[in-house]
C-alpha cells in the first residue's frame, strides 16, 4: 500500500510518525472516513467541511487547502487502485518535542497521514440484507463528540462489550436516552416517523445523517430530532445507523429485543438504496 505522510507517498513499511507527536502521546488529534464506490470519493465536501470544524474548535492549524486534499485522496485512490473502499485521515497538532499538556506552539507543524483500505463489495454488504443486533452500553465518553478526535478508546471498549454479546454494534445511552452508536448516529421508525438525537455537543454530527435526512424530506418522510429511550426503540417499527462506512444499517435487535418483526425494515431499505443511488 502507498500512503501518505506529510507531503510524501510512501510505502507503508516506509511512513512514520514521530513517537513524540501529539497524537500519538495526547490523542491530540482529529481524523475523517471518507468512503470510495466505483473509484469515486462520497461525499468528499461533506467531511472536508467536518475536518476543518474540528481542526478549529481544537485550535489546530490546517496545513492543507480543500483543494490539496482532494487531490491528495484522488492520489491514494489511484495509486492503491481503490475501487471500493474507504481512506482514512488524520491531522494531529504535531511533534512539539517533549510532552506537555500546553499546546506547542502554533507555529509546530502538523501532521498529516492518510490511507486507504481496499473493502471489495462495500454497498453489497451481506449485513445490510440480515441487518444488525446491538446492545445498549452507558455513555462514558468525554463530553465534545461534536468534534471528530482519535480517543477512541471507550468506543472500542463498547464494540468488544457488542462482541463478546453476539451483538454487531454498541448503543451508547446517557440520561436514559441514546445518544449514538460506537462509530455511527442512531435512528429508530415510527410509521412514516424517522426519529432521531438532535445536534449538539453529545453526538457528532453525522455527514451521513445529515445526507440521510435531506433525502428523507425530500421522499417526504416526517423527521423528528429528539432523543429517545432504550424502551422506546425497542418498541418502535424499525430501527437503523448511518456511517460513511456503513452508509444505512438497518439494526433488527435491541438488547435481545426483536425490532417489528426481526427483518430489516422497509423504510431503511428504501433509505439505504435512496442514499447508495444519490452518492455514487
Ligand atoms: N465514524 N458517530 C460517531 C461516534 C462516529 O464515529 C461516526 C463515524 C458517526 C457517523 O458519522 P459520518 O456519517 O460522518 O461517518 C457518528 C467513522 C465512520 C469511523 O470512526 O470509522
Amino acid at each position: 500500500r502507498t500512503v501518505y505522510v506529510n507531503g510524501a507517498y510512501l510505502p507503508e513499511d516506509q511512513a512514520t510518525v514521530s513517537i513524540f507527536d501529539r497524537g500519538f502521546v495526547m490523542a491530540d488529534a482529529v481524523y475523517e472516513v471518507v468512503s470510495v464506490l466505483d473509484g469515486k470519493l462520497i461525499d468528499f465536501d461533506g467531511h472536508q467541511a467536518r475536518l476543518t470544524r474540528s481542526l478549529d474548535a481544537l485550535e489546530i492549524g490546517n496545513p492543507l487547502s480543500d483543494a490539496e486534499y482532494l487531490a491528495m485522496f484522488r492520489e491514494l485512490v489511484s495509486r492503491n487502485e481503490i475501487t471500493d473502499g474507504m481512506i482514512y485521515l488524520q491531522v494531529t497538532r504535531g511533534n512539539p518535542g517533549d510532552r506537555d499538556f500546553a499546546y506547542p506552539d502554533p507555529d509546530t507543524p502538523q501532521t498529516v497521514v492518510a490511507f486507504t483500505q481496499a473493502k471489495p463489495g462495500l454497498a453489497d454488504s451481506p449485513a445490510a440484507r440480515t441487518g444488525w443486533k446491538v446492545i445498549t452500553v452507558p455513555d462514558e465518553r468525554w463530553g465534545r463528540r461534536d468534534i471528530k478526535t482519535t480517543q477512541l478508546l471507550y468506543p472500542s471498549m463498547a464494540k468488544m462489550a457488542a462482541k463478546a454479546q453476539g451483538a454487531d454494534d454498541a448503543w451508547l445511552v446517557e440520561d436514559g436516552k441514546i445518544t449514538e452508536g460506537t462509530s455511527n448516529n442512531a435512528y429508530i421508525v415510527k410509521g412514516n416517523r424517522i426519529i432521531t438525537r438532535e445536534l449538539s455537543h453529545d453526538i457528532l454530527h453525522g455527514i451521513t445523517r445529515a445526507a440521510v435526512l435531506r433525502l428523507a424530506r425530500e421522499s417526504q418522510m416526517q423527521v423528528e430530532e429528539r432523543g429517545f429511550s432504550v424502551e422506546e426503540a425497542q418498541q418502535a417499527d424499525e430501527a437503523f445507523v448511518t456511517s460513511a462506512s456503513a452508509f444505512v444499517m438497518p439494526v433488527v435487535e435491541i438488547d435481545g429485543a426483536a425490532i417489528g418483526d426481526g427483518a430489516v425494515g422497509t423504510v431503511a431499505a428504501r433509505l439505504r438504496e435512496i442514499y447508495l443511488d444519490e452518492m455514487r
